[in-house]
């Protein structure tokens, strides 16, 4: 297939390109560089440098387009409480240029990069597709309203889209990994006062949650099974069609138990110290992925210990 992946150059964008590639599709990755690298954009695929609202019906428009694969987006919680008009206008805003120029070039097919933030704070665990989407910051709004409009687009308009919704994801695939400027998520910050010589702690936030050693727990997800639930998503966008997976390894770890398996892994006394709690986390969030395990075939490979593992190898090569 010949394929347009959005946000090709991000972290999570890059790994799905390369796998996209190894399973012998075309990839063209459009990507405005903002956040991502155009070294992260692997060997193969084409880079079209610009924004989806200035570009997207352009490149569409250059025919033979099958699919499109749409990562690029705006993904820091807490710069989305302090900026929201961002994040609607970069994350909503830009999506519907994309879903018109989908719309205008009879580009018919689409798998979309949602959260587990549309669900906000959940009533019960594990969260299932079902349960109540109310998310608690302009970042998860954005990706719910984007869910809701491809749903509009498959009735409407005949597109076949596959939204996923992402918990933890962590790891590298080879030589791409995260490489944020500003980095919030845990494994990273963990490793990095793993391999820091200035002994700088890793803060973890709160240790007074309703959870058995009192830090939040997540449900961490590899970035190379997440990639490959792209592909079997792509294989099932059906025409007119708008489908909603949980993409999480059904197993939840607290903040205590990842600093651990990051001690284990590096084998360095990774210092690390309790700090209050950071505004707006839940205390569980762990994905029911029953749905795409049944309906897709798809499960994951990699444990929280493989995650870390080539996290530290890929921070250890840059
Ligand atoms: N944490 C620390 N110290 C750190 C970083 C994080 O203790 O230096 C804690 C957080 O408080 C949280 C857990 O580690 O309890 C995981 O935090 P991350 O920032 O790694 O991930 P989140 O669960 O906050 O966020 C992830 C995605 C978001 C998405 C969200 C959905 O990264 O994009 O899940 O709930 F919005």
């Amino acid at each position: 297939m010949k394929l347009l992946v959005t946000g090709g150059a991000g972290y999570i964008g890059s790994v799905v390109s390369a796998l996209l590639l190894e399973a012998q599709h075309e990839v063209v990755v459009l990507d405005d560089l903002s956040t991502g690298h155009e070294d992260a954009v692997p060997a193969g695929a084409r880079l079209v440098r610009g924004t989806l609202r200035d570009t997207a019906a352009e490149v569409l428009g250059g025919a033979g387009f099958d699919a499109v694969l749409h990562f690029a987006a705006k993904s820091l919680v807490g710069e989305s409480v302090q900026n929201p008009a961002l994040y609607w206008d970069k994350n909503l805003g830009e999506s519907l240029a994309l879903l018109d120029a989908m719309r205008v070039t009879g580009v018919r097919k689409i798998v979309f990069s949602s959260t587990a933030a549309t669900y906000g704070e959940p009533e019960s665990t594990p969260i299932l597709e079902t349960d109540p989407t109310r998310p608690t910051n302009p970042y998860g709004a954005s990706k719910l309203a984007i869910d809701t409009a491809l749903g509009e687009y498959a009735r409407l308009h005949g597109i076949g889209g596959v939204s996923l919704r992402y918990f933890n994801v962590a790891g590298a695939y080879g030589t791409l990994g995260e490489r944020h400027t500003v980095e919030t998520h845990l494994i990273p910050n963990v490793l990095k006062a793993a391999g820091a010589e200035d002994g700088e702690p890793v803060k973890m936030f709160g240790d007074d949650y309703p959870t058995p050693d009192g830090t939040c727990i997540r449900d961490y997800i590899h970035v190379e099974d997440l990639g490959r639930a792209h592909l079997l998503a792509l294989d099932a966008c059906e025409p007119g069609a708008h489908e909603i997976y949980n993409l999480g390894s059904g197993t939840g770890n607290s903040v205590r138990e990842v600093v651990e398996v990051c001690r284990e892994v590096t084998g360095r006394d990774v210092p690390a110290e309790v700090a209050p709690r950071r505004a707006g986390d839940p205390a569980v969030l762990v994905a029911s992925s029953d749905k795409i395990q049944s309906e897709l075939g798809w499960k994951p490979e990699h444990d929280l210990r493989a995650m870390v593992g080539d996290a530290w190898t890929f921070i250890r090569s840059r």
